[in-house]
C-alpha cells in the first residue's frame, strides 16, 4: 500500500495532487481545434440534439460534478438541463419520457440508487448515457452510450480527482452535443483552449497547498464552515462542503449565495467562518454585494477570487483570500474546488481523523 501511495502520506492526499496528471489523461485524444472526438457518443449525438431534455442522475460527489456542467450544457445545447438526485428520482417516481436523455454520473459505476435509477429511466423509454471512471461497470454495460473519464484507480473514500474529470468530460460531451451551432463556434473553441491549459493551471492551484494548511489550522477549532457559490460555482461550494463534512467530520454547508438573504443571514457572526466563491464571471458584481453585506455582518469571511483581483475583496485587509488562477468561467468550478480539496485534507489530519476511510462511509455504496 505503502508502494502505491508513493511520498505520499494518505491516498486522499495522492489524489488530489495527481490532477494534472488525471486531467490530461482524460482529455487525452479527445481535443481538436476545431471540436471534440468523443467516440462513445457519437452515433448517438442526433438523438441528444432531439431530446426535450437532459436530465443528470448521480449521488454525492457525481452529482455535484454533473451541477457544476449544467450550466455550460444549457448554454451550449439550448437543451433544458434538469438534476436529479438518484435516491429522489426513486422516491417520487419522477416522470421520464422516451424524448429525455439521462445521463447517469458515478466514479464507481456501481452505486445501488444511480444503477436502480438507470433501470427506471431504460424503462420509460429515455436515451441512457453513462459518465463513469470504471471500464466493465455496471453502469457501463447497462447504459446505451458514454464516456469513460479516464482518471485513472480513485482510492480514496472522498472523490477527488473523478470530480475534476467529471466535469471535464460532460463540458466535452456539452462541446459535442452543441458543435451543430454555428453561432457558438467562436466560444466553443475558446473552451477547447481553456480546456488543453486545465492541467497546467492545476499544478499552478496546487502551489496553494501550505497556505490551505495555514487557513486549516486556523479553522481546525471551528463547528462549522459555511461555502457560498452561485453560477458556474453553485456546485463548487455544495462539493467544498461536501469534502469537509465527510473527511474533516466537520458541520459544513453549500449554499446558494442567491439565497443568502431567505434564511442563512440569520447565522452570519464574527465566529462562523465562511468562504466566499468570488472569481471571476458574469455573476461577479452580484458576489461582490454578497461580500458586502456579509462584512457589514461583521462575517468571519475568506473569500476566493481570481489571482490578483483584491477588488473582489473591498477595503484590503478586511478579509483573507485564497487566489486561484483565472480560467474560462465555465472552467473555473475545476480549478476553484482544489483548495478546498487541501482544506478538507488538512483539517482532517489536524483533527486526527482517518482521511481514506471517514467514519461510517464507504467508496461505493452498493445497497440501497
Ligand atoms: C459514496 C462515496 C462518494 C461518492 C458517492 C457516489 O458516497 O463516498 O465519494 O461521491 O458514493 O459514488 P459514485 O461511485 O456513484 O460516483
Amino acid at each position: 500500500e505503502q508502494i502505491k501511495k508513493g511520498s505520499y502520506d494518505h491516498f486522499m492526499q495522492k489524489e488530489i495532487h495527481e490532477q494534472p496528471h488525471s486531467l490530461t489523461t482524460t482529455m487525452r485524444g479527445r481535443l481538436k481545434n476545431s471540436g471534440v472526438i468523443l467516440g462513445g457518443l457519437k452515433e448517438h449525438l442526433k438523438t441528444i440534439r432531439r431530446s426535450r431534455r437532459v436530465i443528470f442522475i448521480g449521488c454525492g460527489t457525481s452529482y455535484n460534478a454533473a451541477l457544476a456542467a449544467r450550466p455550460l450544457v444549457e448554454e451550449l445545447t439550448g437543451i433544458p438541463v434538469t438534476m436529479e438526485v438518484a435516491s429522489d428520482l426513486l422516491d417520487r417516481q419522477g416522470p421520464i419520457y422516451r424524448e429525455d436523455t439521462a445521463v447517469f454520473v458515478s466514479q464507481s459505476g456501481e452505486t445501488a440508487d444511480t444503477l436502480l435509477a438507470l433501470e427506471y429511466a431504460a424503462a420509460n423509454g429515455a436515451l441512457c448515457v453513462g459518465v463513469t471512471n470504471t471500464v466493465g461497470s455496471t453502469l457501463s454495460r447497462r447504459t446505451h452510450c458514454g464516456i469513460h473519464i479516464n482518471a485513472g484507480c480513485e482510492i480514496g473514500v472522498a472523490s477527488t480527482k473523478a470530480y475534476t474529470s467529471q466535469i471535464v468530460v460532460m463540458a466535452m460531451m456539452a462541446l459535442a452535443i452543441g458543435s451543430d451551432q454555428l453561432s457558438s463556434q467562436a466560444r466553443r473553441e475558446s473552451i477547447i483552449t481553456g480546456l488543453s491549459s486545465l492541467p497546467s493551471h492545476a499544478s499552478e492551484v496546487l502551489k496553494l497547498d501550505s497556505e490551505m494548511k495555514e487557513l486549516a489550522s486556523s479553522l481546525v477549532d471551528s463547528e462549522s464552515l459555511l461555502v457560498f457559490g452561485r453560477g458556474f460555482n453553485y456546485a463548487t461550494a455544495l462539493e467544498g462542503a461536501l469534502k469537509v463534512k465527510e473527511v474533516a467530520l466537520m458541520h459544513s454547508e453549500g449554499m446558494l449565495a442567491g439565497e443568502m438573504k431567505h434564511g442563512p443571514l440569520a447565522l452570519v457572526d464574527e465566529n462562523l467562518p465562511i468562504i466566499v466563491i468570488a472569481t471571476r464571471d458574469t455573476c461577479f458584481s452580484k458576489q461582490k454585494s454578497v461580500i458586502q453585506q456579509l462584512l457589514s455582518r461583521k462575517g468571519r469571511l475568506i473569500v476566493m477570487c481570481s489571482e490578483g483581483d483584491i477588488s473582489a475583496v473591498g477595503p484590503s485587509g478586511s478579509c483573507r483570500t485564497i487566489q486561484v488562477p483565472e480560467v474560462a468561467d465555465c472552467l473555473q468550478p475545476v480549478i476553484n474546488i482544489i483548495p478546498l480539496q487541501l482544506l478538507a485534507y488538512h483539517l482532517t489530519v489536524l483533527r486526527g481523523f482517518d482521511v481514506d476511510q471517514p467514519r461510517n462511509l464507504a467508496k461505493s455504496v452498493t445497497t440501497q
